[in-house]
């Protein structure tokens, strides 16, 4: 369990001043050029050691990722690319970072661009988000007046200027490859990985794309230490992480929480419990609309980390936990994320394009009852064709949830089609 004095972000509601002077006084932007000073190595070192894994969803240690990029200059810039463009259904977290305590966001891109080699940052915001856009060009604004971005940054000796890019509003440019396609003007299309963007990123050159929140944590982890870091949460699954919960709870909030916390306590603790009370709870989504949901059964003993929702057959994924109680369709709820992946695909290859409709259309038979029993497997299979056959995780976040709706509520879809067939026999004979 998670003290104030351990909090990184401790404006996520925008209880106090977001601005320079106010972020100063919470403790942001104090002693940034000595940590630069430590050089890049250390910096790297520093952040592998922490254990800190990427929290856009896939999890992927950070300090590794920053590690990558070239260490001598071939003659091609570098550039630190954020990913602002948070679509996920249910997240909402990298939203309150921007909104109110965007300089935990720009000292970190100073921070991490000067251990990347980067002069240069982009911040591709989602489409949506034009109040976060306008506090953070505000926060940016501040910066560059004070001299903390700029020639010489912070007085560190490091040259850095940041540009914020709007998206349109397609999902797909969050994937890290179409973001960079998006940036350059072209179609927001997922390119073939390897190589990965830290050879061939922005116009070609050397990129690291970092979420939001990744960022946002790393000068106060250079500031404390990564031994304080890596003291939350269990081996692997280290820090403080931001939990984004909507649905049937008492009070949906955003809240940062020790990793590794439990369900139970995380929304007992913050969320004032399920709606109805514990027993009252069917299901739950821990991680963002890309990952399989866990039943109430699985919910009880739920540890809030990567590794623990991955032996699930889930995932942490973004943290959006979403909650069902009794009262919801979760047949209907997997169906409707089935119509948003079908209708985010970008279509350029064939097992996505042909199979999110595919699988959206047999979902909706399930929906009604009006589908075969047969079919039921016959989806499942198709799930797993698709599943790792695409060239980016959109066809994975597709078919995770249909195969968790099937692990877990085989027997309520089951029970479905057969009351529908009994109604139409019914129908029959009485007719
Ligand atoms: P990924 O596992 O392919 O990559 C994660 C990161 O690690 C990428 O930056 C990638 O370049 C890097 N990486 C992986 N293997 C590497 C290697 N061998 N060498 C160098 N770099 C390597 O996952 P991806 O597609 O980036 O993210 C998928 C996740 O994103 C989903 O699980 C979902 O939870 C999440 N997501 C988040 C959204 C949001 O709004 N925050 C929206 C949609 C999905
Ligand atoms: Fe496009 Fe889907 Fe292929 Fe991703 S998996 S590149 S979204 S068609």
């Amino acid at each position: 369990m998670l003290d104030d004095k351990d909090r990184i972000f401790t404006n996520l509601y925008g209880m106090h001043d977001r601005s320079l002077k106010g972020a100063r006084a919470r403790g942001h932007w104090d002693g940034t050029a000595e940590i630069i000073k430590r050089g890049r190595d250390e910096i790297i070192a520093v952040m592998k050691a922490s254990g800190l894994r990427g929290r856009g969803g896939a999890g992927f240690p950070t300090g590794l990722k920053w590690s990558f990029m070239p260490k001598e200059s071939d003659g091609r810039p570098a550039y630190l690319v954020v990913n602002a463009d948070e679509s996920e259904p249910g997240t909402c977290k990298d939203r309150e970072i921007m909104r109110h305590d965007p300089h935990t966001l720009i000292e970190g891109c100073l921070i991490a661009s000067f251990a990347m080699g980067a002069h240069a940052c982009y911040v591709y915001l989602r489409g949506e988000y034009i109040r976060e856009r306008e506090a953070l060009q505000a926060a940016i604004d501040e910066c560059y007046d004070a001299g903390l971005l700029g020639p010489n940054a912070a007085k560190s000796g490091w040259d850095f200027d940041i540009y914020l890019h709007h998206g349109a509003g397609a999902y797909i440019c969050g994937e890290e490859t179409a973001l960079l396609e998006s940036l350059e003007g072209k179609k927001g299309m997922p390119r073939l990985k390897p190589p990965f963007p830290a050879n061939t990123g922005l116009y070609g050159c050397p990129t690291t794309v970092n979420n939001v929140e990744s960022i946002a944590v790393a000068p106060t982890i250079l500031r404390r230490g990564a031994d304080w870091f890596a003291g939350f949460g269990r081996p692997n699954n280290t820090g403080t992480k931001i939990f984004a919960i909507s649905g049937h709870v008492n009070a949906p909030c955003v809240v940062e929480e020790e990793m590794s916390i439990t369900l139970r306590e995380l929304l007992d603790r913050h969320c004032g419990g399920v709606r109805g009370g514990w027993d009252n709870l069917k299901a739950v989504i821990p991680g963002g609309s890309s990952v399989p949901l866990l039943p109430a059964s699985l919910c009880e003993d739920a540890i809030m980390d990567f590794d623990w929702l991955r032996d699930q057959k889930s995932g942490l994924g973004t943290a959006a936990v979403m909650v069902m109680d009794q009262s919801v369709d979760v047949i209907k709820a997997i169906w409707r994320l089935s119509a948003f992946y079908k209708h985010e695909s970008c279509g350029q290859c064939t097992p996505c394009r042909e199979g999110t409709g595919w699988m959206m259309r047999v979902m909706q038979r399930l929906v009604t009852g009006d589908a075969e029993i047969e079919e039921i497997d016959m989806l499942l299979e198709v799930t797993t064709q698709v599943e790792g056959h695409t060239i980016c995780a959109l066809g994975d976040a597709a078919a995770w949830p249909i195969q968790g709706l099937i692990r877990h509520f085989r027997g309520e879809i089951e029970d479905r089609i057969k009351a529908k067939q009994r109604g139409r026999v019914s129908a029959m004979a009485a007719g």
